[in-house]
C-alpha cells in the first residue's frame, strides 16, 4: 500500500479560529503531542506575522526529531527569509510558499496578472530553497484557478526546485468530482511530477462540509499529502479534520489501497489536547472523538451491540484511543496504577507533572468517591494547562453568600507566584457575577464575559462539573477552563485561567492578522 503523508496545520491554520490563539508553550506541548500521535508534517506556525509565532516554529523545530517542522510564507522576500531562519535548526526543516492564483484573487486581492503570479512565485520559491530542500508550495484558492493556469503554475513552481505542491480549496467550494479531476487532471498534463517522485498535496476547507470528502477524492487520484487539523478546527467552518482522513484510510484501506503512519491510539487524548488548550469544544456527534461518537442509545441498536458490537459499530473505540473502561480509581489507588492509567490514556508526562496531576487526584478522590477516566482527563488537561501558561495568579478559596432573599456576596483569596496572598470581597447580580467582580477587583482587570457553559464532566450527583468561559478584554478573546465538585469554585477557575491567559497570550492586533495571515 502507498503511505499518505499527514501534514497537520492545526498549530498555523487550525490556530486561526476566531478565539483560538495559543501560547509558545501550549503549542510545543501539542507539537510534542503531534509527533507522538505519528503526523509526517506539521506546520507550526505563520513566522513572519509575531515573534511569538516565530519563537514558537523555531522552538518546535529544534526539538523534533522525526516529524518534518514547516513555516509557511507569502511570497515576499522578509516572509522566506523569517520562515527560513525559524526552520533552520529542524532535523527536517520545510518552507511552505504560497501565492493566490484564481482569477477572483488576482483581481481583487493581489491585483496581479498571472504572469506576474508566476514570476514572483518562482523568485520566492528559489529564494527559499536557499534555505532548505524541502519547499512546499501553494497556489491559493487552487480549486477556483482555471486548470489550464493551475498546470502551468505547478509546472513553474516544480522546475523552480518546489517538491510539494499543494492544491487547496481554500473556500470550500469544490465538489469531491471536481477537486479529484483537479489532481487527475494536473497529473496528467505534467509527467513530470511522477517521474521526479514531487508530491502532491490536498488542503480543504470546510464551508460546504465536504472537507474530508474532497480531501479522500484527492488521495483517490494521486494526491500522497493530506493537510488537516485535529478536530477540523481553522478558518471560518474549519478544515479537514484529520481524525476523519485517518480513521477512514485505517477503516477502509482496501478501498483507498492506502495507508498512513498515524498511531491511531493517541487519536483522542490528541483531540482532548487541542480542545483544552484552544478552548474549542467538539461536538457531541462528532465523527470519531465526540462524545456520542461510540454512545449506542436505542433498544434495537444496543440489544444488536449486545449480540454482537459489529452489528454497529464499523471501528473499535479503542482504536482511537477512547479507553473502554469508564470507572478507573478511588483514593486507595496508588502513583504506579495512577501513572499506568496516564499511560493508557494517551498521555505522557513528565515525573514533575505526574507528581502535581497525583495530588490533584488524590483531592480529588477524597471529595468523590468514583474517579472515571474523564475526571483525570480533566485534571491532566487543567496541570498541563496550568504548566504551559505560568499562572500568575492561582485560587486560594472561594466562599459565596446567597440565597432567595439575600445579595449575593464572595470573597476570594488569591495567590500570585511570589507567594503573596490577596484577598477581596464583592456583591453582584448572582453568585458567579460576585465572584467575577472579586476577581477582577483584586487582580485589576475588567475583562467582558462573553460566553458561560457549564457541563457535568461525567453522570452522578457527585460529578465534577466544568465551566468555560470566554473573556474579551480590548482587542484580546481568550478562553478559559476550570472542573470541581463545587461549580462555584469551577466556575473561579475558568474565569482565573482566562485572565492568566491573558497576561500570556500574544495577541496580535486585528489589522496583523488581516494583512498577514492568508
Ligand atoms: O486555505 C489556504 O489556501 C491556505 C494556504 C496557505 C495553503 O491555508
Ligand atoms: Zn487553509
Amino acid at each position: 500500500m502507498d503511505t499518505l503523508r499527514i501534514f497537520d496545520t492545526t498549530l498555523r491554520d487550525g490556530e486561526q479560529s476566531p478565539g483560538a490563539s495559543l501560547n509558545r508553550a501550549e503549542k510545543l506541548e501539542i507539537a510534542r503531542q503531534l509527533e507522538t500521535l505519528g503526523v509526517d508534517i506539521i506546520e507550526a506556525g505563520f513566522p513572519i506575522t509575531s515573534n511569538d509565532d516565530f519563537e514558537a516554529v523555531r522552538q518546535i523545530a529544534g526539538e523534533l526529531q522525526r516529524a518534518t517542522v514547516c513555516g509557511l510564507s507569502r511570497c515576499v522576500a522578509a516572509d522566506v527569509d523569517r520562515a527560513g531562519e525559524a526552520v533552520k535548526d529542524a532535523a527536517h526543516g520545510r518552507i511552505h510558499v504560497f501565492c493566490a492564483t484564481s482569477r477572483i484573487h488576482r483581481e481583487f486581492k493581489l491585483k496581479k496578472a498571472f504572469d506576474e503570479i508566476i514570476k514572483i512565485s518562482v523568485e520566492h520559491i528559489q529564494r527559499a530553497r536557499q534555505f532548505v530542500d524541502d519547499v512546499e508550495f501553494s497556489p491559493e484558492d487552487g480549486s477556483r484557478t482555471e486548470l489550464d493556469h493551475l498546470v502551468e503554475i505547478t509546472h513553474a513552481a516544480i522546475e523552480a526546485g518546489a517538491t510539494t505542491i499543494n492544491i487547496p480549496d481554500t473556500v470550500g467550494y469544490a465538489t469531491p468530482a471536481e477537486y479529484g479531476h483537479i489532481f487527475a487532471y494536473v497529473r496528467e498534463k505534467l509527467p513530470i511530477i511522477d517521474e521526479q517522485g514531487i508530491i502532491l498535496s490536498s488542503h480543504c476547507h470546510n464551508d460546504l462540509g465536504l472537507a474530508v470528502a474532497n480531501s479522500l477524492a484527492a488521495a483517490a487520484n494521486g494526491a500522497r499529502q493530506i493537510e488537516c487539523t485535529i478536530n477540523g478546527i481553522g478558518e471560518r467552518a474549519g478544515n479537514a479534520a484529520l481524525e476523519e482522513i485517518v480513521m477512514a484510510i485505517h477503516t477502509r484501506g482496501e478501498a483507498f489501497g492506502l495507508r498512513t503512519n498515524i498511531n491511531t491510539k493517541k487519536i483522542y487524548p490528541t483531540s482532548r489536547m487541542v480542545s483544552h488548550l484552544t478552548g474549542l469544544d467538539v461536538q457531541r456527534n462528532k465523527a470519531i472523538v465526540g462524545d456520542n461518537a461510540f454512545a449506542h442509545e436505542s433498544g434495537i441498536h444496543q440489544d444488536g451491540m449486545l449480540k454482537n458490537r459489529s452489528t454497529y459499530e464499523i471501528m473499535d473505540p479503542l482504536e482511537v484511543g477512547i479507553p473502554e473502561s469508564k470507572l478507573v480509581m478511588g483514593k486507595h489507588s496508588g502513583r504506579a496504577a495512577f501513572r499506568q492509567r496516564l499511560d493508557q490514556l494517551g498521555y505522557a508526562v513528565d515525573d514533575e507533572t505526574l507528581q502535581r496531576c497525583f495530588e490533584a487526584f488524590k483531592a480529588l478522590a477524597d471529595k468523590k468517591k468514583d474517579v472515571y477516566d474523564e475526571d483525570i482527563e480533566v485534571l491532566v488537561e487543567q496541570q498541563l494547562d496550568a504548566a504551559s501558561r505560568r499562572d500568575l495568579w492561582t485560587l486560594t478559596s472561594v466562599q459565596v453568600t446567597t440565597g432567595t432573599n439575600a445579595v449575593p456576596t464572595a470573597t476570594v483569596t488569591l495567590t500570585d507566584t511570589s507567594g503573596k496572598a490577596d484577598t477581596d470581597a464583592s456583591t453582584g447580580d448572582g453568585p458567579i457575577d460576585a465572584i467575577y467582580s472579586t476577581i477582577q477587583r483584586i487582580t485589576g482587570i475588567r475583562a467582558e464575559l462573553l460566553d458561560y457553559q457549564i457541563r457535568a464532566v461525567t453522570g452522578g450527583k457527585d460529578a465534577q462539573g466544568e465551566v468555560r468561559v470566554e473573556l474579551r478584554h480590548h482587542d484580546k478573546r481568550v478562553r478559559g477552563r476550570g472542573a470541581s465538585t463545587d461549580v462555584l469554585e469551577a466556575s473561579a477557575k475558568a474565569y482565573l485561567a482566562a485572565i492568566n491567559r491573558l497576561r500570556n497570550v500574544d495577541a496580535q492586533p486585528e489589522s496583523t492578522r488581516e494583512v498577514a495571515q492568508p
